[in-house]
């Protein structure tokens, strides 16, 4: 048995060795690929596989064509837009993520731009706070619920919209719930992101919902670029000076954006919510023992392409 660790954005060598150990311990083989600069090396080390961990990394039709012996692919983390799941379905091939296993390296940074928004990107002139102001939680899940506790112990007010959880449930942490995304949007002053990428969400942020937001707006995007419709986002920016628009993951437009309206986005060079030590251990080491149990006990829990 194979399981090959394949991640153009290597994980801490800490979470890589636990990974080797748990894979070897169980009495399988462990290989390593890193740093890969195109699919073709991905292609050629998937060839006699059986099991995959991964990250962003896209796991396409040709890929899964030439993993002749693969069973899994486990997503070292939430996202797994990445994936083509249908094609893994058609071949039998089970999809898992590690949910929560990221998430507060992703709500940190969430909360460390919106200081740094706050604070001018640090150019030395005097900013805002956070204390007393509204964050709207959009989508309530791992990470936005921690979003939520981090924005309350930082005195933010602080409220959330998710139509698949319990009003209840939110309601617990001390967050007001809003019942639409409209409400969300015009309500709040930081609105921070946590929607997955499907054909549902795609480009569903857009012109019509930003322009809602209150004067000094700064909308933090810490899930996927592909959710947001650049063209609307764009075309507020030109009309709002005070709207900011702040993300772990430049938009295709993000050149223009930058040079058009500096000092009211950034973009991290590369995604880097989940780039700490803690949360590649975390959801590497989670992965390696979902694969040992899938093998030894069948054991499917995270299974995403049910
Ligand atoms: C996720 O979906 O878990 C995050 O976006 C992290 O992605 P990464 O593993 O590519 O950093």
């Amino acid at each position: 048995m194979k399981v090959l660790v394949a991640t153009v954005k290597p994980f801490a060598a800490e979470a890589v060795n636990g990974i080797k150990e748990i894979v070897e311990n169980a009495g399988y083989e462990f290989a390593l690929l890193e740093k890969y600069e195109s699919q073709d090396e991905l292609i050629a080390a998937v060839k006699d596989a059986d099991a995959i961990i991964i990250r962003s990394d896209k796991i396409t039709k040709e890929v899964l064509d030439s993993a002749a012996n693969l069973k899994i692919v486990v997503r070292a983390g939430a996202g797994y837009d990445n994936v083509d799941l249908a094609v893994a379905s058609s071949k039998g091939i089970v999809v898992m993520n590690t949910p929560g296993q990221n998430s507060n390296a992703v709500a940190e940074l969430a909360i460390g731009l919106m200081i740094y928004a706050a604070r001018g990107f640090f150019n030395g002139k005097p900013g805002t706070e956070l204390k007393g102001k509204t964050l709207g939680i959009h989508a309530y899940g791992h990470v936005g619920s921690l979003v939520a506790k981090l924005g309350k112990a930082f005195g933010m007010e602080v409220s959330a919209y998710d139509p698949f959880i319990p009003a209840e449930k939110i309601e617990a942490d001390g967050v007001k719930v809003y019942n639409s995304v409209e409400e969300l949007y015009a309500n709040n002053r930081y609105v921070s992101l946590h929607i997955p990428a499907t054909p549902q969400t795609a480009k569903s942020i857009n012109y019509d919902l930003l322009k809602t937001m209150p004067h000094g707006a700064t909308l933090v995007n810490t899930a996927r670029k592909e959710v947001i419709d650049e063209e609307g986002l764009l075309a507020l920016m030109r009309e709002r000076e005070d709207f900011k628009y702040i993300s772990d993951i430049a938009p295709s437009n993000g050149e223009l954006l930058l040079e058009k309206f500096n000092g009211r986005c950034f973009f991290t060079p590369k995604k880097m919510g989940a780039q700490t030590a803690e949360a590649n251990i975390n959801a590497g080491l989670a992965a390696a023992n979902q694969i040992v149990r899938f093998f030894t006990e069948g054991d499917k829990t995270f299974q995403v392409n049910k």
